[in-house]
């Protein structure tokens, strides 16, 4: 293994799922750029982020970590951000309760636009052009011309990365994600929804702690926790020439961080342990994620450990499962057993949206949030079971009144998907769906993380 890292060294490993530009020299050109450009956020920012991961390790604090499956240039909206911020916030509120301890809020946002595809070409009525990979490569219309790979993108993402990142700041410091706030939407949610009184128990809770606390004087003018958030960003590490632009050396450590965001994961397409994506990621000191898919081994999965976290430092690694609601009581135990053996730290966290997609009968990519569900309390089970901390959850999803994953109490169906399926790549929750599932996990998390969570759906 090659033990010199520098922010290039992944250039002379394969780069899988990697755009080629026509024009190399307009992407020197971008790069030369985004090099001069400031970074998106501190590393000091990305160390807090660490160190509330490594309290995660410990079952001391949950990860919630959701938004898009890609973010795109179409859907930049302020609307959009405060959506997917508040209805992250809702989720997270309610998360806290159930498992009474800090919950970590990563979105999916401010850089997630860059997608691995199984196919590198599409075909539709007969005719083939290279894929759709996110709109920091190439566009979604069916063109040739859209499709191809076009760097003046790379710098659209910057900056939209940006401004996405600033309102978001605002909303978490501002006074938006006050929990007085946050806790009135929930109410709403629950007043409006079939099953409300499946919730209302909690929100209730909720309602007299807020109460208590503000007779003892904790109110938002007193005090700035309750008015204010820590929120953070992620998206997938996959186009190592912007991530390795938008990394410097911290000058309060002398450590290299990727400034595009303070979490960075590999996908489970580009996880070879002497592959570019890998050997980017060993280098960085933000913490990292790595999709752990049905086909990992147990030795792979300690060889990865070593690689990326050589130090077993705590709060560096978060192990994002996604194997699916068949497949998680069978594939996880083993894995869960070799980081024990091997005396790992790990954050474990359920992907249950990746191995749940199916093609509903008129086509659709789909997920059934039953599915999902599931996926969830298989993953809770086996940390029941085998001793060990399930760490967090990790959706996709919208604040967007969305038709994309059937079920949940709307009990959207296979003919409603066409009415507002609007994602640039996979299937989301939305809004009402994300929320559910809060609710849900949080019950489950409350009784001890009990896997007990029935999912009563309206359509069941
Ligand atoms: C994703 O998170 O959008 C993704 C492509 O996931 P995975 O690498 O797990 O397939
Ligand atoms: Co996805």
């Amino acid at each position: 293994m090659t033990k010199t890292w520098s922010p290039d060294s992944w250039r002379s490993r394969n780069a899988l799922q990697m755009p080629s530009y026509p024009d190399q020299a307009a992407v020197d050109a971008v790069e030369a750029r985004l090099r001069g450009y400031p970074p998106l956020v501190f590393a000091g920012e990305a160390r807090k982020l660490k160190r509330v991961l490594a309290q995660a390790a410990q079952g001391k604090a949950f990860l919630l970590q959701g938004g898009d499956c890609a973010e795109s240039f179409a859907e930049f909206h302020p609307d959009n951000i405060r959506d997917m911020f508040r209805v992250l916030l809702q989720m997270a509120v309610v998360l806290t309760y159930g498992a009474a301890c800090p919950v970590v809020k990563v979105g999916r946002m401010a850089g997630q636009f860059a997608k691995p595809r199984s196919g590198d070409t599409e075909t539709i009525d007969g005719v083939t052009l290279p894929s759709y990979r996110g709109d920091m490569i190439n566009a979604m219309d069916f063109t040739p011309e859209a499709r191809i790979p076009d760097p003046a993108r790379l710098e659209q993402g910057y900056n939209q990365a940006a401004a996405t990142l600033n309102l978001l700041r605002a909303f978490a410091q501002g006074g938006y994600a006050d929990l007085h706030k946050v806790h009135q939407w929930n109410l709403s949610f629950v007043a409006d929804s079939p099953s409300g009184e499946r919730y209302r128990d909690l929100a209730d809770r909720l309602d007299e702690t807020l109460a208590f606390m503000n007779a003892c004087g904790v109110t938002s003018n007193t005090t700035p926790q309750i008015r204010e958030t820590d929120f953070f960003t992620s998206h997938e590490a996959l186009l190592l020439n912007y991530e390795q632009s938008m990394t410097r050396v911290d000058s309060t450590s002398g450590d290299w961080y990727d400034t595009s965001a303070h979490m960075l994961w590999v996908g489970d397409r580009t996880r070879q342990l002497d592959g570019a994506h890998l050997e980017f990621m060993r280098g960085i000191a933000n913490p990292v994620g790595v999709k752990v898919g049905p086909t990992m081994q147990a030795d792979e999965l300690i060889r990865l450990i070593d690689l990326l976290n050589p130090e077993d430092e705590a709060g560096r690694l978060t192990l994002i499962v996604r194997m699916g609601a068949d497949r998680v009581e069978i594939d996880l135990p083993p894995l869960i057993q070799a980081v024990r053996r091997e005396g790992r730290t790990v954050v474990w966290a359920c992907d249950p949206m990746h191995a749940n997609t199916i093609k509903s009968s008129n086509g659709y990519k789909t997920r059934p949030v039953d599915k999902i569900l599931e996926e969830v309390r298989g993953f809770f089970a086996v940390h029941k079971a085998e001793g060990s901390h399930a760490g967090g959850v990790h959706f996709e999803m919208t604040g967007q009144d969305v038709t994309e994953c059937v079920g949940g109490e709307q009990a959207i169906t296979e003919a409603d998907l066409s009415a507002r399926y609007h994602t640039h790549c996979d299937p989301r929750l939305n809004a009402k769906q994300a929320l559910e599932l809060a609710f849900l996990i949080s019950e489950a998390l409350k009784e001890g993380r009990s896997v007990d969570m029935d999912y009563a759906t309206s359509s069941a």
